[in-house]
Formats: structure tokens, C-alpha cells, sequence
């Protein structure tokens, strides 16, 4: 990938991913490594500049996570965040305290000097701090350039070795011009150049596409997802022709959403595409089938029959084209922090080990929201670039207990619903998810002139940043009372509807 980077230590604090983000967000390339990467690695990838993370243990600890000293001798400029900060003044010499009073918030920084890590900002600016230890004598060479009113060495630096720390945490939203200064560590300090942006990325991983596959025959699943689709466009892009997708439907699809994928993937994006219906192979071997990992195992490996009788029939494929994220990647790599462990699901698509497939991922060292606008840059269509995330199962999650014709009925309409209701009002970009979800719960309603059992259908309608943690969104009374009368009006056979108010933790996005 890139000819330079920033290398982000990851000392297992909640926030390294989004260091690592943020400095792309600058346009500048960055990886999380372990805290620890080897000095020698580290000029191996090129890095131009070093930034330690924030991390939950106390540099005094017993087993305290600590990188080798010799990277504050690489020459390569080093920037410590909260323990990132605390763990260079150790290690060169100082010496570091606990705080009388934990330092938790919004906090008013006092800069001293902008001349280079605070180079364009006021000279007082909000901070997020969250802190129980504090640099109290500086190693020989630092000075301080910014401070707080509980922490003197808000801010501090040894120019002469380009090494640089501040107590607060620049990557999140809530420190003002937190960005401003991680661009100016990773541009104006680190030299790095800013290259990062979709269209580079996308000339750099035709190019890898290419010379990794040569003339070869690649083959890739789309399931008319954002990941998968980018995935297919960029090896198209790479090898043309010579890529074939597969797309198969489970029968557990939104409304229309063969229609729409196939529509998109073939006509608009000219993919060569071969769709399979296999819905009635699911559906049959789902029947009775009640516990909700049973029901995942179940389409997991029917996907992969599927798929593997498909290919089959079209000749040999050597390659195999998946949309694995750079957290995915991170994940199984493991970078020994609690902030890297991050969920994994069993989707449909997965590989089995035996199979001879060569793989290639093109989007490995990618966010999500860079595949999103990436895919824009490709010009994948909004239908898809904007769809909210749906598992690989399908509606199977969102249908508790067995999948039965009548509940599949009503989960995919009354889903439909939500999804119209939120565009028509112009609310569905700003949520995660929102669907419905129904099971074997039943309440009286007056169907006709007479009373009658019906199934119960909870609307759920969730925010979130990636799916990990998620907040209920608090969808005005107005919207409740259309999703709940169009949804009791246009769908047979619901006679009650409901709001999920809980937020993960403690439930989960899915209902199993
Ligand atoms: P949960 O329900 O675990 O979901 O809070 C978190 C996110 O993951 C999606 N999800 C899945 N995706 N296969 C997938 O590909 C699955 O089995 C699966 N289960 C949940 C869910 O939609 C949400 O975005």
C-alpha cells in the first residue's frame, strides 16, 4: 500500500482504532500495530511518525504494556497520547504520579506554544481528558507547551528529538481541534505526505489486484452489500471479464431485493453476474428449526453448497475475491488489546478451510466508512452505498423462532414499512438500522368485526457508530403512531405493534 505511514501502538485503550482513523481522515495512511512492534518493523513499513496510544493500565503497574525504548531513538518523530504520553516520560527518565483527583471530561487547555503541534489554534481550547496519572517531572530535554488547571504537563515536547505527548485525547470529538493536531503531527511534524484518499486508493488496489492474479479467473459472492459490491467493482476493474459474481438468494431477503440488487449489480454496474435462487433450499431446511445459532450454522453451510455446486459448473477459478475489513484483518491478527477484540459473526459467504481457492481482499486495509465513500468514488449506486447494514442470515435473525412462511410474510413487509416510513421522512440515513422483527408472541385485536389472535410486531430502530454499541433511537410519538397504524393496517395478520427500547448493552441489534 502506501509508501509511508503513521504506526499507531496500540496499548489497549478504547479509542486506537479511531487514532487510526482520524490520521486517515487527514489523508495520511495509518496501521494499529501491537505496542509490541519491533523499531526494526517499524522502519520495515516505512513509518514516518509514531503515535503511542491511550491505555487502561497505570505505567507502575505490574505487567504495564511498554514498547521498546529504542523507537524514541529511530529519529522518527513519536506523539504519547494519555498512557501513550505517560509511558515516554518513564521510560526516558521522568517520573509519573497519580493525580490526586482523577481528571474525567471536558477540560480547558492553556497553550503555551503553537508553534508546531498546536500550529493554527487558540491559545485556549477544550480538551477531553480521562486520567488518574500525570507526567510530574518531565526527562531531560522536555518542556511543557500546554497545561490544564489539575494537569500542569497538559502538553509537552522535546523538540530536539521530535518527541511529543499530550495528556488529552486529540481523537475524539469532543477536544476542539483535535484533528487539527493530528494532522499537524502527522503532516507538518511527521513530513507525511497527503495521499489518502479514495481515488489513490483505488488506483493502488487495481494495481495489487493485478499483479497479484496475472490473467487469471476471478470469482466473488455479492450479496448486493456494500462491502461485497466494492469488492466485485474493484477486481472488475482490475482483471475485467475475467471476474465472475455469484449471487445467491436465500430466500431471506428484504422486499424486492433481488430485483434491486440484480438490477444494480448487472445493469448499472455491468457486472457478470449469475444469480441463483435457491430460496426454497433454505426455507425447507429451516423448517422447525427454532434456536438461533442452529438456524445461522444452518445457512452458512447451505451457502457454501450452494455456492461450490455454482462454481462448479463454470469452469476453474483459482481466485477468490472477499470484502474483509481492515478490523476483521486487525482482529484475527490480534494487536493483544481489548479494543482489537471485536465481534465477529459467522456470515454467509465464509470459506470453508478445504477449499483451493487463492484469496484476494481488496479492501483489507480499509474502514467501513472509506469503502462507503470509495464505493461512491466507483460509483456504486446510492441503493447500495446507503442501505443499512443486513447479516448475512438475512431475516432469519429478525424472525424469533422458526422461519414460517406467515412470519417471513410479515417480517419482510412490515420491514418494508420501516424503511418507507423513515425515507419518506427523510430520517433514514440518520439511524443504523430499523426493521421489524416478529415471533410466536400473539395478543387479541379487532380483525374485521371480530376478535381475533394476531402475531405481535416490534419495531426496531437503532444509532450507532459501528455496530458494537448501539443506542434506541428516540423516534418522535408521530413517527410511532404511522409505523404503528400502517403497519397493523397493511399487513394481515399483526394485530399488535411494539418499540424496542433497549440499547446494546445489555440487548443485542438483532433479536437472535
Ligand atoms: P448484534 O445483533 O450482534 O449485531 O448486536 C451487530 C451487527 O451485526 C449484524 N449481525 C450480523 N451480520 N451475520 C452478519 O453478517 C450475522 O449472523 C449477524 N448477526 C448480527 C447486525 O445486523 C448488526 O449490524
Amino acid at each position: 500500500m502506501p509508501k509511508e505511514l503513521i504506526a499507531v501502538l496500540d496499548f489497549g485503550g478504547q479509542y486506537s482504532h479511531l487514532i487510526t482513523r482520524r490520521v486517515r481522515e487527514c489523508e495520511v495512511y495509518s496501521e494499529l500495530l501491537p505496542y509490541t512492534a519491533k523499531p526494526q518493523e517499524l522502519l520495515d513499513l516505512k513509518a514516518k511518525g509514531v503515535v503511542l496510544s491511550g491505555g487502561p493500565a497505570s505505567v507502575y503497574d505490574q505487567g504495564a504494556p511498554k514498547c521498546d525504548p529504542e523507537i524514541f531513538r529511530l529519529g522518527v518523530p513519536v506523539l504519547g497520547i494519555c498512557y501513550g504520553l505517560q509511558l515516554m516520560v518513564q521510560l526516558l527518565g521522568g517520573r509519573v504520579k497519580a493525580t490526586k483527583r482523577r481528571e474525567y471530561g471536558k477540560t480547558q487547555l492553556n497553550i503555551s506554544d503553537s508553534s508546531d503541534l498546536f500550529q493554527g489554534i487558540n491559545a485556549s481550547m477544550t480538551s477531553w481528558m480521562s486520567h488518574g496519572d500525570y507526567a510530574d517531572t518531565l526527562p531531560d530535554g522536555f518542556e511543557i507547551i500546554a497545561s490544564s488547571e489539575n494537569c500542569k504537563t497538559a502538553a509537552i515536547r522535546d523538540s530536539s528529538r521530535r518527541l511529543y505527548g499530550v495528556q488529552f485525547h486529540p481523537e475524539v470529538a469532543h477536544t476542539e481541534n483535535g484533528l487539527q493536531i493530528i494532522r499537524n503531527f502527522a503532516t507538518g511534524i511527521s513530513g507525511c505526505a497527503q495521499t489518502w484518499n479514495p481515488r489513490s486508493i483505488i488506483e493502488a488496489t487495481v494495481q495489487q489486484i493485478r499483479s497479484e492474479v496475472g490473467n487469471d479467473e476471478v470469482l466473488c459472492a455479492v450479496s448486493g452489500g456494500v462491502d461485497s459490491t466494492t469488492t466485485a467493482v474493484l477486481a472488475q476493474r482490475a482483471v475485467g471479464d475475467r471476474l465472475t459474481c455469484i449471487f445467491v438468494n436465500h430466500g431471506l431477503l428484504r422486499k424486492e431485493e433481488e430485483k434491486i440488487i440484480q438490477r444494480a449489480l448487472k445493469e448499472e454496474l455491468k457486472l457478470n453476474l449469475h444469480y441463483v435462487d435457491a430460496s426454497q433450499r433454505f426455507l425447507t431446511l429451516l423448517v422447525g428449526v427454532t434456536d438461533p445459532e442452529e438456524k445461522r450454522k444452518i445457512i452458512g453451510e447451505e451457502f457454501i453448497k450452494v455456492f461450490d455446486e455454482e462454481r462448479s459448473k463454470m469452469g476453474t477459478f483459482r481466485w477468490l475475491a472477499q470484502g474483509t475489513l481492515y478490523p476483521d484483518v486487525i482482529e484475527s491478527a490480534g494487536t493483544g488489546s481489548p479494543a482489537s477484540r471485536i465481534k465477529t459473526h459467522h456470515n454467509v459467504g465464509g470459506i470453508p478451510e478445504w477449499s483451493t481457492f487463492r484469496i484476494i481482499e481488496p479492501l483489507k486495509f480499509l474502514y467501513k466508512d472509506e469503502v462507503r465513500k470509495i464505493a461512491q468514488e466507483l460509483g456504486v449506486p446510492d441503493a447500495i452505498v446507503k442501505t443499512h447494514p443486513f447479516p448475512g442470515p438475512g431475516l432469519a435473525v429478525r424472525i424469533v423462532g422458526d422461519v414460517t412462511k406467515e412470519k417471513l410474510r410479515i417480517c419482510r413487509d412490515a420491514s418494508a414499512i420501516v424503511e418507507d416510513v423513515l425515507t419518506r421522512r427523510g430520517l433514514y440515513d440518520s439511524v443504523w438500522q430499523a426493521f421489524a422483527v416478529v415471533g410466536d408472541d400473539m395478543a387479541v385485536g379487532v380483525l374485521g368485526d371480530q376478535r381475533q389472535l394476531g402475531h405481535i410486531v416490534t419495531v426496531r430502530i437503532v444509532k450507532s457508530l459501528d455496530g458494537m454499541t448501539a443506542d434506541w433511537a428516540r423516534t418522535s410519538p408521530e413517527v410511532l403512531e404511522e409505523l404503528s397504524s400502517r403497519i397493523s393496517g397493511e399487513v394481515p395478520g399483526v394485530t399488535w405493534v411494539t418499540y424496542a427500547i433497549t440499547s446494546k448493552p445489555p440487548s443485542t441489534i438483532e433479536p437472535c
